[in-house]
């Protein structure tokens, strides 16, 4: 098994029993987590840092909250308070942080390559948050997590990793800004390992240039592909990316691909709507169509801790520590 030796960069750090572990492990953590006392001793005296250059709602708060789950202590650094905004480097800070007493890195970065180059730096653990536009390894992991809970079907499981059965043959749809989405480029390549069929619907400008090389099928013709669509992932417009210059408008953005009411109807009844977050009301996705009940978006954030703390048990943890969960 290739199982995170130090790192969790991009999610083709894993293979399928990579993942196989990372969701069975998630489950034992979600049971965790509904305990009157959701808490376990496994990580306690370890402290995990937290380093954003980058704002985030769901990533951190959920992180911190695994690792907390788990025991450990918080070392909490926002790049822009920090003495980096005098001029200290990145790999200055991180050993200065690691000498403070981290055991562990969740990074998330603006630049594309941060937390790779992190991890060459550093002896302990790193964990990508989303770094620039390339990759969100553990949003892929939270949303595989949440749609085993919608699609899996326990009865069917002969083979160790039948837990991810319910990926062979799943139509995925993925609509918006590709070119910019760090989750877009995670979620392919992990939905390509497992088996599922995605295709790539948004916009000419925002898909990304080479896309001819990506395990997909990319299509313009949204209304003709929601009605073979069994999961419809919408993405946000970056807008701190520069999305907005490689479009006309945003209201033409919003009624050629926006979901709203009238493009959900075209979805088979039992499909279902997921977002990353955080969401662009009214431009990628309607309010009501995002609170619906075919929505898993809330599922998502929610499914973020398990997972996080399956990451971070996996990187942190000493063999035999399970018996502490
Ligand atoms: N999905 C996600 O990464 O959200 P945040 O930017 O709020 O962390």
């Amino acid at each position: 098994m290739s199982l995170l030796q130090n790192a969790l960069v991009s999610i083709g750090d894993l293979d399928n029993d990579d993942i196989g572990h990372i969701m069975k492990l998630s489950a034992i953590f979600s049971e965790v987590l509904r305990r009157d006392i959701p808490k376990v001793p496994t990580l306690r005296g370890k402290t995990m840092a937290m380093v954003f250059s980058e704002d985030s709602t769901r990533t951190r708060t959920s992180f911190e909250i695994a690792a907390k789950k788990l025991s450990m202590d918080i070392l909490s650094l926002n790049s822009s308070q920090s003495s980096m905004k005098k001029g200290e480097s990145l790999k200055d800070t991180l050993a200065n942080l690691h000498a403070i007493g981290a055991d562990g890195f969740v990074i998330r970065h603006s630049s594309s390559g941060v937390p790779t180059q992190a991890s060459t730096w550093m002896t302990v653990p790193v964990i990508n948050a989303g770094d620039g536009c390339h990759e969100h390894p553990t949003q892929a992991l939270l949303d595989c997590y949440t749609l085993i809970e919608r699609f899996d079907t326990p009865s069917n499981h002969t083979t160790d990793n039948a837990i991810l059965n319910c990926f062979n043959g799943m139509t995925v749809t993925i609509v918006g800004d590709v070119e910019h989405s760090r989750v877009a480029r995670s979620l392919v390549i992990m939905l390509d390992m497992l088996g599922a069929k995605t295709t790539l619907c948004g916009p000419r400008t925002l898909m990304p240039r080479h896309v001819d090389k990506w395990p997909v099928r990319v299509s313009y013709h949204l209304d003709e592909v929601l009605p073979e669509t069994q999961v419809c992932y919408i993405l946000r417009l970056q807008n701190e990316r520069g999305s907005g210059t490689y479009l006309p408008s945003i209201r033409e953005y919003a009624m050629n691909w926006g979901i709203d009411s009238k493009r959900a109807s075209l979805l088979p009844e039992t499909a279902v709507i997921m977002h990353p977050g955080p969401i662009n009301r009214g431009v990628e996705l309607a309010g009501e169509i995002a609170d619906s009940s075919r929505s898993l978006i809330l599922n998502q954030a929610s499914n973020g801790v398990a997972v996080r703390m399956a990451v971070i048990y996996l990187l942190l943890a000493n063999p035999g520590d399970i018996t502490e969960v």
